[in-house]
């Protein structure tokens, strides 16, 4: 079965994108032939700095290795090193009705937040689209917001499939209902655009003063305090096993510590569970070399299969 979803490098990595994303995709890893990229075309629309972008794309391939990417179970590579998506996408771009793209709501809700409305934004779903079907993807894991975009890829795939016979594998795009949305130190959904969130790479310092902020109501030390809709606790929730909750909740109920103390043990928390990761993260920052190393094998492996499935829809669009 292969699994595949692209990333855009858009920086800093927080809590959110840990457990309502990258935790469930590592989950494939080991169980399906699982297809990782990160879309830095796609981050294009976005970002008009080079430099950063060049940044951001070793630094999100640095951040998904240390989270637990491991190269030997999966196809981890950056969208621009294949350039035979490039090709697919011109070709899909003659099966895409306009409505198609003119009903994407992505587009509709980007230019809205004042993103300039260029060609490449309307086109985005068509690109999405090259890199689904340029691997025979079968499943895409995506956050809500990028369903859609699997369906247009279906529908693109159809239209060429009508014309051409059973050329391209139709995705299944799917969600995990079961992920909660992360609060935010706020308590609105934790989001960079919010600016409320707790980073994964972080000093202990900063955790310390992300961790600090969390809004909480003001119950004095000496009262009891309810842990069911405490920020706090939903946070530490992500961290802790059952018998950790009990234990905690007791805390709250006894009277005896603070809303202070229940963000330490949450710091500590969270400090301890990406520790592995951080020391990863240091690792692979001192040998940039061996990322470059390892997305380049990861382009080799990808580009064979891309230069494949190109190869026969040239021969049936009629492309010498
Ligand atoms: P942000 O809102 O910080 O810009 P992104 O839109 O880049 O985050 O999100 C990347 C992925 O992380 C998406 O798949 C999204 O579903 C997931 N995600 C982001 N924030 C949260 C959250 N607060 N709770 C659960 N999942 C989240
Ligand atoms: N558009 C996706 C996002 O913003 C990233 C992406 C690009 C992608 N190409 C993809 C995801 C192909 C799944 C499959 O999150």
């Amino acid at each position: 079965m292969r699994v595949l979803t692209g990333i855009q490098p858009s920086g800093v990595l927080h809590l959110g994108n840990y457990f309502g994303s990258i935790k469930q995709m590592l989950e494939y890893q080991g169980k399906s032939d699982l297809f990782i990229f990160i879309a830095n075309y796609h981050a294009l629309t976005s970002l008009k700095d080079g430099k950063a972008l060049r940044e951001n794309t070793i630094d999100a391939a640095i951040s998904f290795l240390s989270l637990g990417i491991d190269p030997n179970k999966a196809t981890f590579w950056v969208q621009s090193d294949v350039k035979e998506v490039l090709e697919l996408y011109w070709v899909l771009s003659s099966y895409t009705p306009m409505g198609l793209l003119e009903r994407a709501h992505s587009y509709k809700d980007k230019v809205a937040k004042g993103i300039m409305a260029n060609h490449g934004l309307f086109s985005y779903p068509v690109l999405m689209a090259a890199d689904i079907l340029l691997y025979d993807s079968q499943i895409v894991p995506v956050g809500k917001d990028q369903v859609q975009h699997v369906e247009i890829t279906r529908d693109i795939a159809l239209k060429f499939n009508n014309t051409h016979g059973e050329v391209l594998t139709l995705p299944k795009f799917k969600i995990d209902e079961n992920v909660a949305t992360v609060p935010g130190i706020d308590g609105a959904k934790m989001s960079k655009s919010y600016g409320n969130t707790i980073n994964i790479f972080t000093t202990l310092k900063e955790l310390k003063k992300q961790t600090g902020k969390i809004v909480t109501d003001s119950t004095p030390l000496e009262e009891p305090k309810e842990w069911e809709n405490c920020n706090v606790y939903k946070l530490c929730n992500l961290f802790m096993n059952e018998n950790e909750l009990l234990e905690l909740q007791e805390r709250y109920k006894s009277g005896k510590e603070g809303y202070g103390h229940f963000k330490a043990t949450l710091k500590d928390k969270i400090w301890e569970y990406f520790s592995e990761a951080r020391e990863k993260r240091e690792y692979y920052l001192a040998h940039k070399d061996e990322v470059k190393d390892i997305l380049n094998d990861g382009a080799k492996k990808a580009r064979a299969i891309a230069s494949k499935k190109m190869e026969i829809i040239r021969e049936k669009v009629g492309i010498l």
